[in-house]
């Protein structure tokens, strides 16, 4: 199975992309771990629980439920986890394992960052966004009113656990949400990725195997490589949040419930994209290409009734914001991109209302 190694001050693990890997979850629990806590949601345990049942079955674990939902991704349910760990005899020898989307790979890894200053996390993410993204890199949080993960901690997992079988049921919006995040990794290191995603859009939007675990393992790479490179995202990992500073003013000005994560994201690729043209950045040809790449994996879902100086106004809480300085990822071409900083507001507040029009 094709193994990716992140290799950082924090933790060294592997990234594994393989068709039934859920089934063998039993192995990548550290032999000397106490109790095992499954976090998960009611929704996905009930859709995909019984895969995880299989590879855990060899080891005594208990199963707990966060709710599901961006808008839920706050920090009141971490404490009520961390309540019902201690009464079923949770201590420092416990793991938790997060059994979800990249709500719960946040949520979960973030209970098993501060339970008792600390538990290790093995994360097996089910869906497309959870699987290149969330899960790897040791990022977890929760949301506050005013933005988006603004409470969270670094702390790497044990090992991922990537299985793309357990996608054949995912909603169709939630996999395009995903397929954003991927066409995101082409744009910023990957063109071959980005073309290939131009190309076989029949084949990845039909979720055929080959297609799938191609542009999987591509994006998996690609993370383990650069959160190995810059951990605390001090530099490189930086590149990243391409079209999230956009996005999450999106996501909090919407209260966290209009828009998945990935489409937000693509609305803020759409948003760079026009900055970068507009500053000269990136010529009109690299720009027509990454939106044209975008619709392919539409629709997004509408902008109406969002105004750009809210979203702007949201931009300086954002955590990429320094010293009253909003940080912008910007492609260059097809496969790179620069952070740029203090850059002119009204070009800024430009890009946004071309991406709302
Ligand atoms: N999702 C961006 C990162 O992990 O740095």
């Amino acid at each position: 199975m094709p193994t990716f190694h992140v290799d950082t001050p924090h933790g060294c693990y592997p990234v594994i992309v393989g068709r039934g890997i859920v089934a063998r979850a039993a192995q990548y629990i550290p032999s000397k771990s106490g109790k095992v806590f499954v976090i998960s949601t009611e929704d996905v345990w009930k859709h995909q629980g019984a895969a995880l049942e299989r590879g855990l079955e060899s080891i005594a674990h208990e199963v707990l439920h966060l709710p599901g939902g961006e808008e839920n991704k706050r920090l009141h349910f971490v404490e009520q986890l961390a309540e019902d760990m201690v009464e079923r005899g949770g201590d420092r020898s416990s793991i938790v394992v997060a059994f979800g989307g990249g709500i719960v790979n946040d949520m979960a890894g973030f209970l098993a960052a501060i339970f008792m200053r600390g538990l290790s996390v093995l994360q097996v993410p089910t869906t497309l966004l959870a699987q290149v993204d969330a899960s790897i890199g040791g990022k977890t949080g929760v949301n506050l009113v005013s933005g988006k993960n603004l409470i969270g901690s670094f702390h790497q997992p044990v090992a991922v656990l990537i299985d793309p079988a357990v996608l054949a049921t995912l909603p169709e919006r939630e996999y395009r949400a995903g397929l954003y995040e991927i066409v995101k990794a082409g744009v910023i290191r990957e063109p071959e990725l980005f073309w290939f995603l131009a190309e076989q859009s029949s084949a990845v939007l039909a979720r055929e195997d080959a297609a799938l675990d191609r542009i999987i393992a591509d994006s998996v790479r690609m993370k383990a490589e650069v959160v190995s490179g810059d951990e605390r995202e001090a530099d490189l990992r930086r590149i990243l949040n391409l079209g999230h500073t956009f996005g999450h003013a999106l996501e909090a000005q919407t209260g966290y419930r209009r828009f998945l994560h990935g489409e937000a994201v693509a609305w803020g690729m759409k948003a760079a994209v026009y900055l970068a043209e507009n500053a000269g950045y990136l010529s009109a040809e690299a720009s027509v290409e990454i939106l044209e790449e975008i619709a392919l994996y539409g629709p997004i879902p509408p902008l109406d009734g969002i105004r750009a100086d809210d979203l702007l106004a949201r931009l300086v809480h954002d955590k990429k914001t320094l010293q009253g300085k909003v940080h912008f990822v910007v492609p260059v071409r097809i496969g790179e991109v620069k952070v740029v900083s203090g850059l002119d507001e009204k070009q800024v507040l430009e890009a946004m209302r071309t991406a709302l029009a």
